[in-house]
């Protein structure tokens, strides 16, 4: 729980003062409790929630002015490089790391439910073949909320950890299909001796005509590092739409599905999708002076870069740079996007107008590159983010159902009509 500080700020409202308490966390910034002010007559107004902490939480620290993000307290380059996913996922979901036993009872946990109902493989042939990937994730996690509804009591902890354990272990089965379904490929399904990345890829590249398809090791282990810088972010934009779904008792697969949602802007993960198309459209360095100078007008946003928490380096794209050389070093691959994105982001940091405004890159902007190496189509890397990202929502909704909680419901500044009456 927070540490009410015994300091409170004083807001002086119509000449009568009210006395905010203030609270402290362990890590960060310390939160004025601003629920009186409502007895004032007032509403506190922060759109965009600029300055909003919306809850308390232990999952994930973010300091944005020194580009630090910790998960339960591990900094986010350690448990990329010393961790798997699935360890990283444990820690998510319970707070610490696995012991060797539970990491190996977790595996086999998690393997034991990567199948889904074949009902849901019938879901796909709802949608048109050219359908975005993301439009079948919203729509295919969603249906789970029919085979998991009658007999799932979100009071009730066991219920809601294995429902924990069935989207870990489902979503990369729902992600490859919906890839499958678009290049008109046959399901691949889940194999139980495989690791969870390799699992992914396999079910994403294997066909029933290549029996022997053998994962590339190298390709494997990105994809898990990958799916680790992905895993959670505290109070993004698609955490806080699950969390507020969540706050109505609404089914969890519902909540992810509204996540997945959220997540599809190009603001939000739609990023790494939209700097491949940036890359695509600048075509070469030599066209990046006059992209800028659209940039600056303010005609296209620099994709990958920028960030409403990090005014700083995302401490994630470092690490997804690092993964960038090393694939493309092991594949031998001589990606110019690579080097035009390198040039972009020389020029962004030495320019006044992207210091200025604190621009840095973000987690989606090498991501792309990398995604491709491996070969995974453009139009998936988001995909790929809900895919991952997919644990740190639901260890979200399991925090917030693991005790009391209040419904959502924020208010607004009204400034439309006054009341009227209709005149015939
Ligand atoms: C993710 O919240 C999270 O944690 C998200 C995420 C996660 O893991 O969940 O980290 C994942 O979403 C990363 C961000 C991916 N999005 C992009 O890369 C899209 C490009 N970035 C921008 O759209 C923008 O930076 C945001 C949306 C990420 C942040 O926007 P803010 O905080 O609302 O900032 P802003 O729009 O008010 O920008 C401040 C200034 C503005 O200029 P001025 O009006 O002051 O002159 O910076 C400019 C903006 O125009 N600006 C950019 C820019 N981002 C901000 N200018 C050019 N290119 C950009 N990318």
């Amino acid at each position: 729980m927070s540490e009410a500080t015994g300091k409170k700020a004083v807001l002086e409202l119509d000449g009568k003062k009210i006395e905010l308490p203030i609270y402290s966390g362990t890590l960060g910034p310390d939160v004025v409790d601003v629920k009186d002010v409502l007895a004032s007559g007032h509403f506190t107004f922060d759109p965009g929630f600029m300055a909003t902490a919306s809850c308390e939480s232990k999952i994930t620290f973010i300091d944005g002015d020194k580009g630090i993000l910790l998960h339960r307290g591990y900094p986010i380059d350690q448990l990329a490089t010393q961790a798997s996913y699935l360890e990283t996922c444990y820690l998510l979901l319970n707070g610490e790391l696995p012991t060797a036993t539970q990491k190996a009872d977790f595996e086999v946990k998690v393997s034991q439910h990567t199948m889904v109902h074949d009902q849901v493989s019938r879901f796909y042939n709802g949608f048109r073949r050219d359908a975005h990937p993301m439009a079948i994730m919203v729509g295919v996690v969603g249906a789970l909320s029919a085979f998991y509804h009658n007999n799932l009591d979100i009071e009730d902890v066991n219920h809601r950890e294995i429902t924990a354990i069935r989207l870990v272990a489902k979503i990369p089965t729902l992600a490859a299909w919906s890839y499958k379904y678009t290049v008109g490929q046959p399901f691949v399904y889940p194999r139980n001796d495989l690791s969870y990345a390799e699992n992914f890829l396999y079910m994403m590249f294997a066909t029933p005509a290549d029996r022997d398809y053998k994962v590339n090791p190298v390709l494997a282990k990105a994809m898990d590092r990958i799916f680790t810088l992905h895993a959670d972010h505290e109070q993004n934009a698609s955490t806080s739409t699950v969390r507020l779904a969540g706050s109505t008792g609404a089914n969890p697969y519902a909540c992810i599905a509204a996540g997945i949602s959220a997540l599809w802007g190009p603001a939000h993960g739609g990023a790494n999708e939209a700097v491949l198309k940036m890359l695509d459209e600048i075509g070469s360095v030599e066209n990046v002076a006059e992209f800028m100078e659209k940039v600056k007008r303010k005609e296209v946003k620099l994709m990958g870069f920028g960030h409403r928490v990090y005014k700083n380096f995302d401490p994630r794209a470092k690490v997804m740079k690092q993964t960038c050389d090393e694939v493309l070093a092991a594949l031998g691959i001589n990606d110019p996007q690579l080097q035009l994105a390198m040039e972009l982001e020389r020029i962004a940091l030495s320019d006044p107008y992207f210091v200025e405004r604190k621009l840095y890159p973000n987690v989606d902007f090498y991501s792309g590159i990398i995604l491709k190496a491996i070969g995974i189509p453009t139009e998936m890397f988001t995909v790929i983010f809900a895919l991952a990202r997919t644990v740190g929502w639901i260890s979200h909704w399991l925090e917030m159902h693991s005790g009391p909680y209040k419904i959502g419901r924020p208010r607004q500044l009204y400034t439309g009509e006054t009341q009227r009456d209709i005149k015939r």
